[in-house]
């Protein structure tokens, strides 16, 4: 059928400024309704939630006011909730292209934020029951096109100034245009995406990359890590790439390849049998499959390596996936050396949570 382009196909518009939240949140596999649990509590009024996928993608709908829904959210960022696309508008959509055209051009209008030269990233998702093949492939060629024939926007991938989201469901598009920090990630979905290069050691190395941009960190800025738990070595691997000198530890073997690195410090021993005089390094990394009590017990053992002001990144196991306790215990344990600055599970973190602390 084809649909002509009517202004009323678009049915709600929250733009920010307007009296609701309305926002598709995203955790990963699993942890939906942690990430739920974490938005209810931040607000005062009632948060309505609707699955979009079960327990990771889900409308969320609170009576407050747009820019003070997000700030809520901002302000204390919830671990488990990795992404958030704003729903400036539903529109009613059967598959044609020209109606979500209309629709996308009146959400960009009534935002009245662009300007030429802008450069925006258009990012498309899609809830379980819509095919693949109802999204056609020239969708976001068409939308690209219309950012630059209408305003001058540059399309990009990367580091964009705004960022337009559409979020395919039966019979629905959800729009969204926002800055890329209030979706938390910049990824569609907060989907992470390395590109695996040949010879790396571990898929593990996925998790301090995502780690250093989630954290604002730039690893190339410290001077000697220390790297608990690091067999087989995808992590000192990357430290090393990055021109730190790395001390690793851990009692079974690292990979062949990196032990005649001549910035490479390793002892084959369990993290309780080493020591190091004090303030030896300004990064401690940590990423151990085990209990996390014992894990933080251990991290706290060598806290005097590391020296104040110094960072520590460290993995935490969700045992029991009693999420949110298991980080109270492990950050209570820890806080006499360190202050938490984030707790993040992240992208390419499965039964587990990153934490980011600073040596007090
Ligand atoms: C998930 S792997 C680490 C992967 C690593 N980050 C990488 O990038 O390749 C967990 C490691 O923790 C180590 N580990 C477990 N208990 C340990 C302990 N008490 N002391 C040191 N390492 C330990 C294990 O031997 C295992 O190699």
């Amino acid at each position: 059928m084809m649909g002509s382009a009517h202004s009323d196909q678009v049915t709600s518009a929250a733009q920010p400024g307007a009296n609701v939240f309305r926002a598709i949140g995203t955790a990963n596999r699993g942890y939906g309704q942690q990430a739920q649990e974490e938005v209810r509590r931040l607000f005062e009024t009632k948060v309505s939630f609707r699955w979009i996928l079960p327990n990771e993608t889900f409308m969320m709908e609170a009576d407050a006011a747009f820019a003070d829904g997000l700030e809520r959210i901002k302000r204390n960022e919830p671990v488990f909730l990795r992404h958030l696309q704003p729903v400036n508008a539903e529109i009613d959509w059967d598959g044609d292209e020209a109606a979500l055209l209309e629709g996308i051009r009146s959400v960009i209008r009534a935002a009245g934020d662009m300007r030429s030269g802008l450069r925006a990233a258009v990012q498309i998702r899609k809830g379980e029951r819509v095919p693949e093949s109802a999204v056609p492939g020239q969708l976001k060629p068409a939308i690209d096109r219309l950012l630059a024939d209408e305003w001058g926007v540059e399309p990009v991938v990367r580091e964009a100034d705004r960022i337009l989201s559409l979020f395919l469901e039966a019979g629905k598009a959800f729009v969204g245009w926002s800055r890329p920090e209030d979706n938390l990630s910049d990824w569609p979905g907060g989907a992470v995406r390395f590109r695996r290069e040949e010879g790396q050691i571990s898929r593990a190395k996925f998790k301090l990359l995502e780690a250093e941009l989630a954290f604002g960190l730039d690893l190339a800025g410290y001077r000697s890590a220390l790297d608990v738990g690091a067999a087989p070595g995808g992590w000192t691997s990357l430290l090393l790439e990055r021109g730190l000198k790395v001390t690793a530890v851990d009692p079974a073997k690292l990979d062949p390849s990196l032990l005649r690195h001549p910035r490479l410090t390793y002892y084959g021993q369990r993290a309780d049998e080493v020591s190091f005089a004090a303030g030896s390094f300004d990064l401690l990394v940590c990423d151990m499959s085990w209990s996390p009590h014992q894990m933080a017990k251990l991290v706290l053992g060598l806290a005097d390596a590391l020296q104040q002001g110094g960072t520590a990144i460290i993995t935490v196991k969700l045992m029991h996936k009693k999420a949110l306790q298991t980080i109270r215990e492990v950050t209570g344990v820890l806080e006499t050396a360190f202050s938490l600055q984030k707790a993040k599970q992240l992208f390419h973190n499965r039964e587990e949570l990153t934490l980011f602390l600073l040596k007090k």
